[in-house]
């Protein structure tokens, strides 16, 4: 593992990703959960429950018009903007609010997501901004695995879920689809939100240790040229504006 960046202090500076307004954040679901929303659902575990994940995130997007804004990541932006387009893969990609902007920007981006909602409104989106013919939106459970190809950027931007996510294989599975000479980007939350009590949490909270951690020998002699904890402000469901601690891997694999 090369570089030599350490994790650093929380510090507001990302512009992050607000969800539209009004609209529940993705910690805070719809309705109340029950039972029969994440069987055997438990606080901070990940993978409890392989199977129900696509029925899981479909049915929280069918709860509501539109879950983000559209936005991109700013993290993204930050990171990858003086990058030169070449082929993306945007992991969990959503409403395709990254996808889009990576492909307004030149890339080809094959955007993967579970929900099939997600991906029609994506679509629709990428329709209206001209940019179609730049993305492929791909209906998949990434405990899968990952589509085939070779990318010269992968992303997993808060790829987490309470249901079906074995994290660590699937952001393994990412690596190995990096090329070489490509970028990894991996964000992810390392807090509750401000305004929510962290043992309510349903989500494993990660450091940008862990996650380097998970994924191990995938990217062995790779170097991190970034590794940070950063606040980015959320809105809540109050329409007030609080935030949140994330953290952020930027991996590059040798050529
Ligand atoms: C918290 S949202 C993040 C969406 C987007 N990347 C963003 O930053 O706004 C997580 C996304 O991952 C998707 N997802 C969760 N588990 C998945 C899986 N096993 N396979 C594919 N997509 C999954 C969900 O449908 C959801 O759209």
């Amino acid at each position: 593992m090369g570089g030599s960046a350490q994790a650093k202090e929380p510090r507001a500076r990302d512009p992050g990703r607000l969800p539209a307004p009004g609209r529940q954040t993705d910690d805070e679901p719809v309705a109340p959960r029950t039972t029969d929303d994440v069987p055997n659902a438990v606080p901070h575990a990940d993978g409890t429950e392989p199977g129900r994940c696509g029925e899981f995130w479909e049915r929280r997007y069918r709860q509501t018009d539109r879950m983000w804004t559209g936005a991109p990541n700013g993290l993204l932006v930050r990171e990858i903007e003086s990058l030169p387009p070449t082929t993306a893969l945007d992991l969990g990609c959503g409403e395709g609010g990254d996808a889009l902007w990576l492909a307004g920007r030149g890339w080809r981006v094959t955007a993967v997501d579970v929900a099939p909602t997600a991906l029609a409104r994506a679509a629709q989106a990428a329709r209206a901004a001209g940019v179609a013919d730049r993305v492929t939106w791909l209906c998949q459970d990434l405990a899968d695995g990952p589509p085939p190809g070779s990318f010269g950027l992968v992303t997993a931007l808060f790829l987490h879920s309470p249901v079906g996510m074995p994290r660590g294989e699937v952001l393994r599975a990412a690596a190995a689809r990096v090329a070489p000479g490509g970028t990894l980007l991996v964000v992810g939350h390392s807090g509750a939100p401000s305004w929510q009590p962290r043992e309510t949490w349903y989500t494993r909270l990660t450091t940008p240790d862990d996650v380097l951690a998970e994924l191990g020998g995938a990217v062995a002699g790779w170097s991190v040229d970034l590794r940070d904890v950063y606040e980015a402000p959320m809105s809540r469901p109050n329409g007030q504006v609080g935030f949140r601690v994330e953290n952020a891997l930027r991996l590059a694999r040798p050529v």
